[in-house]
């Protein structure tokens, strides 16, 4: 079992702060909905799930002290408090998910006493977290079968427990076939700028014993070329109807590159990564981070002054490159209009 990335203590969400890691296993507590902004806005927590429950809790950190007397008042509350969070970063849609879910539970129970829709609030959260513990379970169960004994993966950023509330969707793939006594490799992209894989990937992995190697990203296309890895695997922050996946800039020039090299390009996701309001992924918010984040790296400029940036922190894959999504229901092929449906 991997450790809780993020859990309600004693009326606080604690959670690993993940831009200390891997130097330091440090938590922070957070008692004010503003303090869960930051930690989502700044990357503290992160990852498409585990901003889901980030933003459930939040949500009951946000309106547990509410002093309202009736429920127009305590909803008006509310939705300051989800509006709030909403605003921490658009693209992984399990936030907003988790957000309307958190509404939905306020708006089913109007008749119940305050005190009593708080203590729902906390249920609902709570079940997030639980929901997605069974649900990274079931992806790696769904997906093992995609990883036969002796292949190596490739991976980029971090789809792992980090990510989570257990151990992770597209790492959830590796840690079961491991389990399953396959023998599995892996070369994780460091993905550039804020090198999630680098810092939490390879972390998560050479915990699990899980044989390891770093590269930059822009290693890729040569790692293919010399036929080190059988396979792409890769999480998700918000999958189209039509299959197109946003996921960690990057992301889209693997799939190109597998596609190159004739290799499958796999994506885990849970189905609370699925945004089939949108018909395609030019309909999907790409979040835009500030340009330090490229300029600077660990504290020191290593970019002139003045120069332009542009910082895109997702990129969207089109369906067609993608091989398959594996969900906690099962795995769906192309074409993704129907599979993605049922
Ligand atoms: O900017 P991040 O670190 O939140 O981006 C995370 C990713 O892109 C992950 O691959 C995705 O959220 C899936 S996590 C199971």
């Amino acid at each position: 079992m991997p450790l809780p990335t993020i859990e309600w203590d004693k009326g606080k969400v604690k959670m690993i702060d993940q831009t200390r890691l891997p130097d330091e296993l440090v938590y922070i507590y957070c008692s004010e909905v503003k303090s869960v902004w930051e930690a989502i806005k700044n990357l503290r927590v992160r990852g498409a799930p585990a901003l889901g429950i980030a933003a459930a809790l939040g949500t009951v950190v946000g309106i547990q002290d509410s002093q309202a007397v009736d429920y127009d008042n305590f909803y008006k509350e509310l939705e300051e408090v989800t509006g709030y969070l909403a605003t921490a970063r658009p693209t992984a849609v399990n936030l907003f998910w988790a957000l309307d879910r958190m509404k939905a539970v306020a708006e089913a129970n109007r008749e119940q006493a305050l005190s009593r829709i708080k203590e729902l609030l906390l249920k609902e959260a709570l079940n997030v977290i639980e929901e997605n513990r069974k649900e990274c379970r079931d992806i790696g169960r769904n997906g093992a079968e995609l990883i036969k004994d002796g292949d190596t993966v490739l991976t980029h950023c971090n789809a792992g427990g980090l990510a989570t509330a257990d151990y992770g969707t597209a790492l959830a793939l590796i840690f079961t076939a491991q389990e399953e006594g396959k023998r599995i490799k892996v070369y994780a992209d460091e993905t550039r700028p804020l090198l999630q894989g680098a810092r939490l990937t390879t972390w998560e992995l050479l915990q699990a014993g899980i044989d390891t190697t770093l590269i930059c990203d822009n290693m890729a296309a040569q790692v293919m070329k010399e036929g080190r890895v059988n396979m792409v695997l890769v999480g998700a922050d918000r999958i189209a109807a039509n299959g197109d996946t946003a996921n960690k800039i990057g992301t889209y020039g693997l799939a190109v590159l597998a596609e190159a090299h004739n290799i499958p390009f796999y994506v885990a996701a849970p189905t609370s990564t699925f945004d089939l309001s949108l018909d395609n992924g030019s309909q999907i918010p790409i979040e835009e981070r500030e340009a330090e984040e490229i300029t600077c790296s660990f504290g020191k400029r290593i970019a002139p002054e003045g120069v332009k940036v542009y910082c895109p922190a997702f990129d969207v894959t089109p369906a067609r490159l993608i091989t398959a999504i594996v969900t906690e229901k099962g795995i769906a092929r192309p074409p993704y209009g129907d599979s993605l449906k049922k």
